[in-house]
């Protein structure tokens, strides 16, 4: 029968089903409080996701883009720094420092991982240069090493951008702990999402954890006056109960996710598809696969191939920052990134969550096996 079923990128649906029971007593408990700014759930979650990501402090906030915001605002960066990253990613990295008045200063990726490329970013370091913002693109870590030696001999702070990779390893270190800050995003599509918008800045320094704190409520302590120039970057009690409830399982459902992605990679190599398709490298530690990305000549026509067989699949990301009208100030030209800009024409995210099933994951690889030898045995009859 589910052969002819849509086959959705993730189903959220199926998720709650699981625990629903749990997730229902945990709101209703909130709502039975009426305790819905800074609850018991909020702090609660903050231990327990420092305990998961192997950190002192953890801060919950409003979201993964106020997560990055609050931590540049902690360590001061404004207009005249420069803070290095990468184009090839969901706006708000590069939005968080443009919006503090500061310069993104971007370093091409590495094309087998989509993450930023390591051993280009030295020769970005300029006088101005306050941090760097590696991303852990689509669940895995970017090459830790060489930016925290960067960052050490330059006295940079390094801000983890984890908010698709919470729970992925590089080097046995958890996503977000390696840094000066982490900063995580509990989208709904994120593998911990919440009910809404959420996030959380995780670090070591407890100076930093106070500073965050702070910037958190206005910057306010005691109620009123105001030390700092904060926001309202709070995390809502009701989705700190709701996150508490899927924290514990986490665990299972990166799991099944990496073992639906080994799949993939498995069915599409029998299929003799690997000299037409890029599917992702696992080159660090632990890879959590909030997306499976494989990278293909002729992209477009694949995505509408699918969606002809009702399976959904979507772009990360079709413009790298460096083109984005609204930074156009920087004065960025095309071709200035080729990696990213490659990757912007042949990346494509195939359905992925936990939930999803062998059946549906061959469908998947027929439908992309069926494209390309419809694409083969065309080209074979123009050329004849
Ligand atoms: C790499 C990256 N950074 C930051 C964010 C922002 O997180 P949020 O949507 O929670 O604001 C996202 C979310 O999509 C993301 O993927």
């Amino acid at each position: 029968m589910e052969n002819n079923n849509p086959i959705p990128m993730l189903d959220l649906q199926a998720q709650y089903a699981q625990i629903k029971p749990e997730v229902d007593a945990a709101l209703m408990r909130v709502v039975a409080s009426q305790h819905f700014i800074n609850g018991p759930d909020v702090e609660a979650l903050e231990h327990e996701i420092a305990r998961y990501c192997q950190v002192k402090h953890c801060i919950g906030v409003s979201s993964g883009s106020d997560a990055l915001l609050v931590a540049l605002m902690a360590l001061n960066i404004g207009p005249g720094d420069e803070v290095i990253t990468t184009p090839y990613t969901f706006f708000a990295t590069a939005g968080a420092i443009a919006r503090l008045g500061a310069r993104p200063e971007f370093v091409d990726i590495d094309p087998a991982t989509f993450n930023i490329d390591s051993r280009a970013i030295a020769d970005k370091v300029t006088p101005r240069t306050r941090a760097i913002m590696p991303v852990h693109l689509f669940g895995q870590c970017a090459d830790m090493a060489p930016i925290l030696e960067i960052a050490r001999k330059h006295h940079l702070a390094v801000v983890e951008d984890a908010a698709q990779a919470i729970g992925a390893e590089y080097k046995g270190h958890r996503a977000g702990s390696m840094g000066t800050f982490g900063c995580y995003s509990f989208f709904p599509s994120k593998n911990l999402g919440g009910f809404g918008d959420g996030g959380a800045v995780v670090t070591n320094d407890a100076t930093l954890a106070n500073q965050v704190r702070l910037l958190r409520g206005h910057g306010s302590s005691p109620k009123y006056y105001h030390k700092l120039l904060g926001g309202n970057f709070r995390l809502d009690t009701i989705h700190a109960a709701v996150l508490r409830v899927k924290l514990p399982l986490l665990d299972s459902w990166s799991a099944l996710r990496q073992e639906a992605a080994a799949h993939y990679t498995n069915l599409f190599a029998e299929r003799g598809l690997g000299a037409w398709m890029q599917t992702p490298p696992v080159l660090q530690s632990r890879h959590i696969f909030n997306q499976y990305v494989v990278r293909v000549d002729g992209r477009d026509g694949l995505r509408e191939h699918l969606k002809k067989h009702k399976i959904s699949s979507e772009v990360y990301y079709p413009l790298p920052m460096h083109l984005q009208e609204c930074f156009s100030g920087l004065g960025h030209k095309q071709g200035e990134f080729p990696e990213s800009e490659q990757a912007a024409l042949t990346t494509l995210a195939l359905p992925m969550f936990p939930e999803l099933t062998a059946g549906q994951r061959q469908r998947v690889v027929d439908s992309v096996a069926g494209f390309v030898e419809a694409r083969s045995s065309l080209g074979r009859r123009l050329a004849a």
